[in-house]
């Protein structure tokens, strides 16, 4: 039987569906149920009636659709797929913060571990941080565990004062000016599409600045035919897909995210068969990290 055909009945068999991020390959793309960006894929892992969700994805990303469905087994096909970035912060530090700043929110990227999240007062992805930062009443923020994302978000709202963590998102991180002003050149029409993960020297050139599903919706509303795409190459699926006739470049030193590589066909198909590596985190913790990913989907609604 063919692995795709397979994969379906095994997901009728366990009562489940498929969730899956951009950046995963386009044949994980092609077979999930749903397809978007974090904000997306917090939000429906929410809604879904299914008894398992299979997350295709990184280790954050399971862990969160874990906290926010405590009922629900919910299955990462790779146990290795994880973000180094997540990692990138301490609640140590976050503790020292808190004794030395009065009035301060420690905002957390989804990005992140869970006990890194049961320190925060909210969560955020890349397509609601903004917003969020904006409504919040105190005045210091202490944005973690990203640096390049903290950055936009001071330019963004100049009225609050940011703290800037020290991590980042490696793939995002090494994206090159040169390499982005060596297309612009070649392509003077194109229009610079940048996830806010990325250095401040290139998210300078943005035409354009938002999540993945950002960035793909400005796409396709734009009247432009040519798009420097700095963000995870998983994006040029959906679009390739969604946007005939238009044309996409990026950067010579391709940006891939090893980790969202990891998932394949035959992963989520052994995953659905055995189905022995639920993602599991203690009830104190997951009482504690619950809340501020509550608090981002009230505040973003
Ligand atoms: P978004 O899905 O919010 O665009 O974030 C990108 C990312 O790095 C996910 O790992
Ligand atoms: Fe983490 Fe960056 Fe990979 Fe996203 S693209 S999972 S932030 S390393």
């Amino acid at each position: 039987m063919e692995i795709i055909q397979e994969i379906e009945e095994l997901k009728r068999e366990r009562d489940a569906v498929i969730l899956a991020h951009y950046y995963v390959e386009p044949e994980i793309q092609q077979i999930a149920d749903y397809v978007g960006d974090s904000f997306f894929l917090s939000k429906k892992a929410v809604e879904l009636p299914q008894k398992t969700i299979v997350f295709c994805g990184v280790a954050f990303m399971g862990e969160s659709a874990r906290l926010l469905n405590p009922e629900k087994t919910v299955l990462l096909p790779d146990s290795l797929a994880d973000c180094p970035m997540a990692h990138m912060a301490s609640p140590d530090t976050i503790q020292e913060l808190r004794q030395q700043w009065e009035d301060l929110a420690v905002v957390c990227y989804i990005n992140s571990t869970a006990e890194l999240k049961a320190c925060a007062d909210v969560c955020v992805t890349s397509s609601n941080v903004v917003e969020i930062v904006r409504a919040l009443p105190q005045h210091h923020i202490l944005l973690v565990p990203d640096r390049n994302l903290a950055r936009y978000v001071a330019e963004q709202v100049p009225e609050k004062h940011i703290i800037l963590p020290t991590g980042c998102c490696p793939t995002h991180d090494r994206i090159e000016v040169a390499q982005v002003r060596t297309l612009k050149e070649q392509h003077p029409d194109a229009l610079v599409m940048a996830h806010p993960e990325c250095p401040p020297e290139v998210t300078a050139l943005a035409d354009y600045l938002g999540s993945t599903a950002g960035i793909l919706h400005a796409v396709s509303q734009s009247s432009a035919s040519s798009f420097i795409i700095c963000t995870e190459y998983g994006i040029r699926y959906p679009l390739m897909r969604d946007n005939p006739g238009k044309h996409f470049y990026f950067p010579e030193t391709t940006p891939i995210c090893p980790d969202m590589k990891r998932i394949t066909l035959e992963k989520i198909r052994a995953v659905l068969t055995d189905g022995d590596t639920p993602v599991e985190l203690a009830p104190s913790l997951c009482q504690a990290a619950r809340k501020p990913l509550d608090r981002m989907l009230q505040l973003a609604r």
